[in-house]
């Protein structure tokens, strides 16, 4: 399966991706590393992985977000990726960009959806006294945050937590649970019913 990866930061979620491609038998490599942002530490990391890593600015790109995103379509469109993977990237992206899409662009989100969507999650999640929280990757759907889950992790919150601590704890499970998600897209094993709930069959 051909990955295009989408980042706007550290890029640590990438990281993973990275080196679980770099694992035997995985059934995954990457071909597209992108950002909005020109100096997002995930672009020097792809570059050092030997990937293909650009980035257009949406900072008064001409046209707005649509013709934005149409850019951002056509350069996946030509690294051959056949699985559009958000990882971190905070921009919200088009209608016409989720249907381009459809059922081959995924995210990952610091949070068990569908409890705390958006930003300043870690916090949120400490203001509400939650006793577990933890992250979720789901397919993509307009609505932000949204879109078939696939699979969640939990983490427990702890006395003494801060949104740092908590982050930190859950991005943990981040860097476990998207390859192992990547993986099964790959294999062939995720399916969404007409409900928007999914099912990973067994491997085979
Ligand atoms: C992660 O917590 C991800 O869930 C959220 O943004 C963060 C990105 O971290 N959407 P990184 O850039 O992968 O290190």
């Amino acid at each position: 399966l051909k990955l295009a990866v989408l980042v706007s930061g550290g890029g640590s979620n990438l990281q993973a991706i990275i080196d679980a491609c770099n694992t035997p038998d995985y059934p995954a490599e990457i071909v597209l590393v992108f950002s909005n942002q020109l100096d997002a530490g995930g672009l020097e990391r792809g570059r050092k992985a030997g990937i293909r890593s650009e980035a257009i600015s949406h900072k008064g790109y001409p046209g707005g977000r649509e013709a934005y995103d149409t850019a951002v379509s056509a350069l996946i469109e030509e690294s051959g990726a056949d699985l559009v993977v958000l990882a971190g990237y905070l921009r919200l992206v088009s209608e016409s960009f989720v249907t381009r899409w459809k059922d081959k662009l995924i995210n990952i989100h610091p949070s068990l959806l569908p409890s705390f969507k958006g930003l300043h999650v870690h916090q949120a999640a400490l203001d509400a006294g939650v006793k577990f929280a933890g992250c979720t990757v789901h397919y993509v759907v307009p609505e932000v945050d949204s879109g078939p889950i696939i699979a969640q992790a939990v983490v427990p919150v702890l006395p003494g937590d801060d949104a740092g601590k908590l982050a930190q704890r859950i991005l943990k499970q981040e860097h476990r649970i998207y390859p192992q998600v990547i993986r099964w897209i790959a294999e062939g094993r995720v399916s969404v019913d007409d409900k928007g709930i999914v099912t990973v069959a067994d491997a085979k």
